[in-house]
């Protein structure tokens, strides 16, 4: 609370001049942030801002709104902010090092974080991650459709041609999984596929993908997801 009075004494939007919330706003929604030439993802690219995520948009992280009082983040694995963010800079966004604590960037993302978090103290969000990947019941085709659109275009682009995706590096799906039986001999193409989605680059995965918990993504909503990719 104190901190947010603070911030509105010194507000200079007033007088033309760029407050630092302002232009954590501005580093919060550009992929340039990170200095790697292979990334191609802002904060905003896994994070919405709003109270609620706007409707069709299932992303891999929470909605950053109110994330600056949080009890803590990721699950509990991080009891400072900036640790939490880094994890996102440093793993997702290829950032070469961890944003030093004392830096404009971390200090303008902070005062933007902190004014899109309104209340003092905010409980922890939920993150379960999935640890040993089994496979999941098929769903609806339909519903997988949805889940794709919502989920996984806004990177991958269209299926089969991937038009409009993010960057090349996004491989198209599902075809990327036609070489899976060479790959991964013995394994279910769907359990790459599933270990990518809970994993991301973890557990000995490589690339910069975001994982998917239990609550982003439910088993439910990848079996349908799955049924849409025939797989
Ligand atoms: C490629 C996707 C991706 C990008 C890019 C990304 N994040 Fe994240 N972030 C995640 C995921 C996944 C989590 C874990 C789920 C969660 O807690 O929101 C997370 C967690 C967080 C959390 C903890 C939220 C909580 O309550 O647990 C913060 C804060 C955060 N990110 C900030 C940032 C900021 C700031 C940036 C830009 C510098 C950024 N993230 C970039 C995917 C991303
Ligand atoms: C924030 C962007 C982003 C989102 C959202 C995303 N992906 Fe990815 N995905 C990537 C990138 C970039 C790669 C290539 C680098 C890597 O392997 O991590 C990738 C790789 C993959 C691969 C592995 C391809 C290979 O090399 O074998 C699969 C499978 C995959 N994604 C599936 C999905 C599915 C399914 C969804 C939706 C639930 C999804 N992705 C959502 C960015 C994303």
């Amino acid at each position: 609370m104190t901190l947010a009075v603070l911030l509105s004494a010194c507000d200079d939007s007033e007088n033309g001049r760029v407050t630092a919330a302002e232009y954590g706003e501005v580093l919060f929604n550009d992929s340039r942030l990170s200095e790697s030439n292979f990334n191609s993802f802002s904060c905003a690219t896994c994070h919405a801002t709003t109270p609620t995520p706007p409707a069709g948009r299932m992303d891999s992280g929470y909605t950053l709104y109110d994330s600056a009082f949080r009890e803590s983040w990721w699950g509990g694995y991080e009891t400072r902010l900036l640790d939490a963010v880094n994890f996102c800079y440093v793993n997702f966004m290829r950032g070469v090092a961890p944003l030093p604590k004392d830096s404009p960037q971390s200090r303008a993302l902070y005062e933007y974080l902190v004014s899109i978090s309104p209340s003092p103290s905010a409980p922890a969000r939920p993150f379960t991650v999935v640890k040993d990947v089994v496979d999941v019941s098929r769903g609806d085709r339909a519903r997988g459709q949805q889940v794709y659109i919502e989920a996984c275009q806004s990177c991958h682009g269209a299926p089969h041609t991937g038009a409009g995706r993010l960057t090349e590096l996004a491989s198209i799906l599902p075809e990327v999984t036609n070489d899976y039986g060479t790959l991964f001999p013995g394994v279910p193409k769907s359990l790459v596929v599933i270990e990518k989605v809970r994993h991301g680059q973890f557990f000995g995965v490589g690339g910069n993908m975001p994982l998917y918990s239990l609550e982003t993504l439910s088993d439910e909503d990848l079996g349908a997801l799955l049924t849409f990719m025939d797989l």
